[in-house]
């Protein structure tokens, strides 16, 4: 067993889904069964993935918090690592370091009505929180699951936002900034469909991960709504190198993002959210 948080353990890539032109799916396994066999992870966190001689980046991890055989991680190509990471086939293998940070506040949220409001690839941290809530679907009040992207094209995952949407169970909507023929949902900001949503009054636990500047307008429309700032919780995301509070690379103010977080109750983050240089 690996005890040293900074030593990648080796996993191989089992499943590659192109999920849009820039965004993929890597479906982990260990390579060592005991390794695998011990390893769990709360929704919300996430693995440094190590692409040998390229570097490592943070992935929030996507699959189902129960499912003890894959790992999944969703990932843009945006830089050398991820586009490295883009390259990679079946039966090809990279390091995974993890999981790291404080995930959802799921035990705290029992009992309670779930909004999970995400935007572009933030629903990515969501994903394993639905998983969850939908496999003890009766400890939870209404769960609702409002997802934005800039354009209809980047929607990821359609099909299931469709399954979700069809169950009686769950609340589903889903917007796009601009959109092309046949997008059959809300085109415009998410903030617009928290009416539509009913979402309104305390007692419910809000969930929000996305672009920073998509989390305050969020902030602001579920608090004129009457969530207290306090049930409003925010994944955020920083440059990172050890993931482990030593490097101070992932600072903001007095957190390191990568271990006090990624996941924060809104007023621990809001002094800094959006300011220039942190
Ligand atoms: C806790 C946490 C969880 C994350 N989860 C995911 C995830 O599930 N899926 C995922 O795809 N990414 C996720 N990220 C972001 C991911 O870590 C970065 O995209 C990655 O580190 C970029 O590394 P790179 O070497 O490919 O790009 P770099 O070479 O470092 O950057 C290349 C260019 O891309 C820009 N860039 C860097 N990061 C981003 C970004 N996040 N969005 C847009 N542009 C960016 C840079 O400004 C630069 O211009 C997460 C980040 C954190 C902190
Ligand atoms: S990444 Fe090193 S302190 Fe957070």
């Amino acid at each position: 067993m690996n005890t040293n948080a900074y030593l990648p353990c080796e996993a191989e890539v089992v499943e590659r889904r192109q999920e849009s032109p820039s965004v993929f799916t890597l479906r982990l396994r260990f390579t060592d069964p005991q390794v695998h066999a011990a390893y769990s992870f709360a929704p919300g966190q996430f693995n440094m993935l190590y692409l040998p001689l390229v570097g490592e980046v943070p992935i929030s991890i996507v699959s189902d918090p129960e499912d003890e055989h894959m790992l999944d991680h969703t990932i843009r190509a945006v830089g050398r690592v991820t586009r490295g990471l883009a390259q990679l086939r079946e039966g090809d293998r990279v390091g995974i370091r993890g999981p790291f940070g404080r995930g959802w506040p799921l035990a705290e949220s029992m009992g309670r009505d779930i909004v999970l409001v995400t935007g572009g690839l933030g629903c990515a941290p969501s994903v394993s929180v639905i998983h969850y809530v939908l496999r003890r679907r009766e400890q939870f009040g209404r769960m609702t699951i409002i997802q934005g992207v800039k354009h209809s094209d980047d929607l990821i995952w359609r099909e299931q936002y469709e399954d979700w949407s069809a169950r009686s169970d769950v609340h589903v909507f889903l917007a796009a900034d601009a959109a092309g023929p046949g997008w059959p949902w809300h085109v415009g900001r998410v903030t617009g469909l928290l009416d539509q949503a009913e979402i309104h009054g305390a007692g419910g636990v809000a969930m929000l991960c996305g672009p920073e500047i998509m989390m305050r307008l969020t902030v602001d429309a579920l608090m004129e709504r009457g969530i207290p700032e306090a049930d409003i919780w925010m994944s955020m995301e920083r440059n990172m190198q050890c993931a482990v509070g030593h490097c101070g690379h992932c600072q903001m103010g007095p957190n390191f993002v990568c271990r006090n977080g990624p996941v924060f109750p809104y007023p621990e983050v809001k002094p800094l959210l959006g300011k220039e240089g942190f």
